[in-house]
Formats: structure tokens, C-alpha cells, sequence
């Protein structure tokens, strides 16, 4: 099966070197796990059309979820949106498995994998948010081609972003920050909306903390909020 146009499906298995696995589960989550994920689970063998996973709602997806207390809230405050979470941390797929059970929450996928694998097979022009919040920084330059920022992302975030979508990108590491604003403010698609420091300093209005974003905080460290904007295709 050849994915949708414009993308590449990798071949060969892709270098991870974040966490999978955290402290054992527990009971409930290890049944949520076996009973209600296979329910919600994405396959990657075929393309994926977000329109007919979610007929009739707009669709966003969220990277890197951690413990999907924001996917859920987000999920739960937009019933007429369709959610796809993205998340390889097997302890995080467990923890947004009791948010979707004890919500009761209809409009959610999950891709439990890393997300490289998924992007190719999503249909082009078919997203209206992509989030990335609080992304792994890899702060050391030897490890720069680890962050998920970077051209050939900006490049498929273009692709899957619908006109006038958003990709929103929050961090609280400054080398993080600087690698994204060095980056997507310059793609020819995206375009950096922000006028004053509130429109980065502050998260977006219609969203809720991250347990990342929590830890920030407490640790005393600012984060910024930034949001591209994916410019109309013309033709
Ligand atoms: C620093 S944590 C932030 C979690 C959450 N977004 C938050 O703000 O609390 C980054 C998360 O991204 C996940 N992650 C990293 N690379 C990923 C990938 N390629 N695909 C899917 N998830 C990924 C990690 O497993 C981890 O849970």
C-alpha cells in the first residue's frame, strides 16, 4: 500500500532514545491497556484519513501526549473535534486511557508509537492544530538532530496543517525555544504571528497545563508558547 502523496512512510526502524516503559502498571491500567486501547489504537499499515475517523469534526493531533491531561481536557472541552495522540511512553498511554474511561470522551485515536511512523500515512491538508508541548529539548548541540523541530518536521507539519492551522510548539528550555524561532518563523509556510510577549509568554487561552508545564513552573522556569500559523496555499 503506498502512503498518501507527499510523504515517505520510513523503511527502517527509526532510533528512539526516549523512555517506552516506566514503573509497573498497575491492574486497571494493564486492562485499560488490553480492553479499551485496542478500541482507539491507529494502525499505520494503511493511510490514514483524519475526515473519516472523524466524520464531520475538524481534527488535531497532539505529539507526545506524556500523561494526556491536556489531550483529555481538550478532548473533553471540544466535543465537535476529532483528537489523534500520539505517545511511545507506555505508562503515559495508560494514564490517557483512565482520562478517556472516566470522561467518557468518543473523540479520541491513539497512535501508541513514535510518531515519525504516523505522520507519513496522515492525508495531506488534513489538520487544523498539530501540538508539540514540551518536547524532549535535547539541549546539547551533538544532539541537535534529535529534536523533533527541525526542517524536514516544519516540512510535514506544512503538508498535514489545513490553511490558517496552527502548529503550536511550548518549552520552558531557552535552547529549545531559540532552536524553534531560528527555525519555523523562517519556513516559507509558517508564519510567527506574535506582536508582543504576551502573545508567547502566555499559554493559549483555550488550553490547560501540561504536567510538564506544571514542573516548569514549580522549578521556577518560564515557558513560551508559540504558535505558526500555516499560510494559504495558493494554485
Ligand atoms: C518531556 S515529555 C512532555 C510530555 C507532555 N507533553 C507534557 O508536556 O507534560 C515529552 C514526551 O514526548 C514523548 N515523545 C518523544 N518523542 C516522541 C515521538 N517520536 N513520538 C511520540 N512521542 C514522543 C515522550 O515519550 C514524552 O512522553
Amino acid at each position: 500500500m503506498n502512503p498518501p502523496s507527499g510523504s515517505n512512510q520510513p523503511t527502517e526502524k527509526l532510533q528512539f532514545y526516549g523512555r517506552r516503559k516506566g514503573k509497573p502498571l498497575k491492574a486497571g491500567r494493564l486492562g485499560l491497556l488490553d480492553n479499551l486501547l485496542p478500541r482507539l489504537k491507529l494502525s499505520t499499515d494503511q493511510p490514514i484519513d483524519p475526515d473519516v475517523l472523524f466524520p464531520g469534526k475538524s481534527v488535531r493531533l497532539e505529539i507526545g501526549f506524556g500523561s494526556g491531561e491536556h489531550l483529555a481536557y481538550m478532548a473533553q472541552a471540544n466535543p465537535g473535534v476529532g483528537f489523534i495522540g500520539s505517545e511511545v511512553f507506555l505508562n503515559g498511554v495508560g494514564s490517557l486511557l483512565r482520562y478517556v474511561a472516566e470522561m467518557d470522551l468518543a473523540n479520541v485515536r491513539i497512535y501508541d508509537n513514535d510518531v515519525r511512523y504516523l505522520l507519513p500515512m496522515l492525508r495531506s491538508n488534513s489538520l487544523e492544530r498539530v501540538s508539540l508541548l514540551f518536547p524532549d529539548p535535547w539541549p546539547k548541540s551533538r544532539h541537535a538532530k534529535r529534536r523533533f523541530v527541525g526542517p524536514a518536521m516544519l516540512n510535514e507539519m506544512a503538508r498535514l496543517l489545513k490553511d490558517g492551522g496552527e502548529f503550536r510548539v511550548a518549552s520552558d528550555h531557552p535552547v529549545y525555544v531559540e532552536w524553534t524561532l531560528l527555525h519555523a518563523p523562517q519556513h516559507k509556510d509558517f508564519r510567527w504571528e506574535a506582536k508582543t510577549p504576551e502573545d508567547w509568554r502566555v499559554r493559549p487561552a483555550d488550553s490547560t497545563p501540561t504536567r510538564y508545564e506544571e514542573k516548569a513552573l514549580k522549578a521556577g522556569r518560564r515557558p513560551a508558547f508559540l504558535t505558526f500559523t500555516r499560510i494559504a496555499r495558493t494554485g
